[in-house]
Order: C-alpha cells, then structure tokens, then sequence
C-alpha cells in the first residue's frame, strides 16, 4: 500500500478533522472530541509547526498525527518536551502500519528539530513497540487520573531523559 508522510498544510484541516473523528468514534476511553482538541492546538503557542503530520494514500488523508509542545516542572526546573495527541488512522486503514509510519515520522522530525522527549497518554500495548517506557520510571507525572501503564515517555535521543523528573503541564488547549 503506497502510503506517503508529509507535514499537514491548511488545505487539509477540513479532512484532519474527519479522520480523527472517524478514527475515535467507536474508541470506548474517548470523548469523542478529539476532533476539537486538534483544532484547538493548531491555534496555540504549543503548535509546533512540522510537526502535524498527515499519512496520504491515492492522494486522500488516511491518517493524522499532532505532537505539540509541552513542559515538564520540577520546582525551579523546567524542561521542554511534547505530547504526541492525537494519533488517528481512519478505520478502514487500520492496523496496516499506518499508525507506525507517522509514529516513526513524526519522531524523526521531532529531533530534527531539537527536541528530546515524548510523552503520551495511549493503549499499554500499543506505544512500547517504539521504545515508550512508563513515565513512572523516570519519576515523571502526568496530571490526569488515569493508570500508571497508560502514562508513557520516549527520549528521542540518547540522553534525552537525564535528569529529567516532575509534573507534566499541558496547555490550556488540551482542557478547554
Ligand atoms: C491506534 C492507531 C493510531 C494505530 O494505528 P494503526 O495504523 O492501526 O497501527 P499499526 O498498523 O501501525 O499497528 C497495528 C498494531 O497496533 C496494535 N494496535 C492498533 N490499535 C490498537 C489499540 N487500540 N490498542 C492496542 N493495540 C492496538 C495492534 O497490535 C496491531 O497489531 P495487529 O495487527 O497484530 O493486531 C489506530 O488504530 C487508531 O487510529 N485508533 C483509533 C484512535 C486511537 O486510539 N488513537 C490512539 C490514542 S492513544
């Protein structure tokens, strides 16, 4: 299946929009809104350009994903780092690697543009198979009530996590 990544421009917000809700309708731990929260990081100063990403297949979007950025604080310590959220494949294309190929994209370009860490809330059995270890691990909260396992972390290069521990914080996107 020819798939091709390439960074998403404003033509495409119209289609994003539909992929992504498409992809969460059925997602039994969703909202259903992730739709919006896309929307709504487009617009804020944790958007990153190049970094929203879409997965094209005969020259329609199958595929979305968003890496925006935020902030880990440890008293007086701040580190930058993102939260890759959302990552949607449309049904129909599901679980033919689409999924992986924006994954893996995405986290090249990441660190191509400097940055040393990922972190997501997402399915424990999904995100290890790309190097996602539990934040727990590194002493690293997320300031939500969800399980340990989902909370995961990625350092995108060798010592992307050293010395790295705290809270998460999020942009206000993610909670209006
Ligand atoms: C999660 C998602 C982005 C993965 O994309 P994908 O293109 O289907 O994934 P890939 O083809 O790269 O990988 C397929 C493998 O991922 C795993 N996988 C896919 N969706 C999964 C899920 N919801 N939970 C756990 N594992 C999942 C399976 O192990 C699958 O392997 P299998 O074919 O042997 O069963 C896609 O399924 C999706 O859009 N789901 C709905 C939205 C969502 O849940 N987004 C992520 C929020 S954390």
């Amino acid at each position: 299946m020819g798939i091709t990544i390439r960074e998403e421009n404003s033509v495409d917000h119209v289609a994003v929009f539909q992929v992504v809700e498409e992809a969460f309708k059925t997602m039994e731990f969703s909202d259903h809104s992730e739709q919006f929260l896309v929307e709504r990081l487009r617009k804020s100063p944790a958007f990153v350009p190049g970094l929203s990403l879409v997965a094209e297949h005969n020259h329609a979007l199958i595929g979305h994903i968003l890496l925006t950025r935020i902030t880990i604080k440890n008293g007086d310590q701040v580190f930058d780092s993102l939260a890759l959220a959302p990552v949607s494949v449309k049904p129909a294309f599901q679980r033919k690697g689409v999924g992986a190929k924006l994954i893996l994209e995405a986290h090249k370009r990441a660190k191509d543009l400097g940055f040393k860490s990922i972190i997501l809330l997402g399915h424990a059995d999904y995100y290890p198979r790309f190097g996602y270890q539990p934040t727990s691990k590194y002493g690293i909260k997320l300031p939500f009530e969800v399980p340990e396992e989902n909370c995961m972390v990625f350092a995108l290069t060798e010592n992307g996590l050293d010395g790295v521990h705290g809270m998460v914080e999020y942009p206000e996107a993610f909670y209006s």
